[in-house]
């Protein structure tokens, strides 16, 4: 198939890409910045907010990937109204094109912030047909909801075909290094110390990148066509745990500093990838220690290089 990524220069995307490379797909990466590791595709150097580009370029194409966005929920605070018109009016040029050149698939990546924090310490099963959260707690959940929303209407509308992919908490090579493992393992690694909010009990879903970028590969199946697929890992895991593993592996021990739990910490959920396994026939490969270890070797070697 003749595949369209945007966003396909940044972390997620490019994973997707080898993913989609590896399964014999053509793919051309549509990005504002230039791809970083070598890919064999091609590339546009394109807004995704020029919608006449846009056209021109997923003519003659099967299915676009929408990975553009702002990711950083940081950078979305910042600038809220940039940053929603990425991540969700991108949203509707990726459809227009889609309906304009007759594209049978847009596939996006949406997340579980979708679902909101729960609202007690239950043991709450996520599934896609748990309602989104009616009362977002931030802009960009939000924009995310809005480019879900916008999916369905160009379904119901105009015909076009969506699947929408909610992504877990991704982590691995090329992760952006302001996220929590690259944090934990350059403090170990430097000696620096780590604060943790109360125990350190409290727990977080994590997806493997490449994973991941199996699973969006697979969403390509005739099974996924007008459907909501979690894309999650198996594991439920400690915040502490995720600096205990890292110690093992780097057999090496970190400053721990314990203080005060935030106000309204949520201890954690479990949201559920049943429907990819059953579907497409997807589940994660790596154990979350493998996909450390082998996240942490990666690092390394970047970092010194
Ligand atoms: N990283 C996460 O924790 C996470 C979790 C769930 C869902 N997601 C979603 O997955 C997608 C990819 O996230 P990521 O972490 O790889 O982000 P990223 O920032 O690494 O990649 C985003 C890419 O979009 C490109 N881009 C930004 N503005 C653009 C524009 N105007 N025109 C064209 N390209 C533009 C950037 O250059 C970058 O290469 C996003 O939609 C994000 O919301 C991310």
């Amino acid at each position: 198939m003749k595949i369209l990524v945007t966003g396909g220069s940044g972390f997620i995307g490019s994973h997707i890409v080898d993913a989609l490379i590896e399964k014999g797909h053509k793919v051309k990466i549509y990005d504002i910045d230039a791809p970083k590791y070598n890919q064999k595709c091609d590339y546009i150097k394109g807004d995704i907010l020029d919608l006449n580009r846009l056209v021109q370029e997923t003519k003659g194409y099967d299915a676009i990937y929408h990975l553009a966005a702002e990711a950083d929920v940081n950078r979305f605070y910042k600038s809220p109204y940039y940053s929603n018109l990425i991540t969700s009016c991108s949203t509707l040029n990726v459809l227009e094109a889609a309906k304009i050149n007759k594209i049978s698939r847009v596939l996006l990546a949406s997340t579980e912030w979708v679902y909101g924090s729960p609202k007690s310490d239950k043991d709450e099963v996520i599934t896609e047909v748990t309602p989104t959260t009616d009362n977002p707690d931030h802009l960009y959940t939000s924009s995310k909801i809005a480019a879900e929303m916008f999916c369905k209407n160009y379904k119901q509308l105009y015909g076009v075909n969506y699947t929408i992919m909610r992504f877990g908490i991704p982590f691995g090579e090329r992760a952006r290094p302001a996220t929590v493992t690259p944090i934990f393992l350059s403090r170990i690694l430097n000696g620096e110390e780590i604060t943790i909010h109360g125990d350190g009990s409290q727990t977080r879903q994590f997806i493997y990148v490449k994973d991941l970028a199996k699973g969006c590969a697979a969403c390509l199946n005739e099974n996924a066509k007008n459907e909501i697929i979690n894309l999650e890992g198996n594991e439920v895991i400690s915040v502490l745990n995720i600096v205990r593993n890292l110690e093992k592996i780097l057999n090496k021990k970190g400053v721990l500093k314990f203080i005060e739990d935030r106000a309204g910490q949520f201890k954690g959920r479990k949201i559920s990838a049943e429907k990819a396994k059953r579907l497409l026939n997807w589940q994660p490969k790596y154990s979350y220690f493998e996909a450390l270890k082998n996240y942490v070797n990666w690092f390394i070697k970047n970092k010194t290089r």
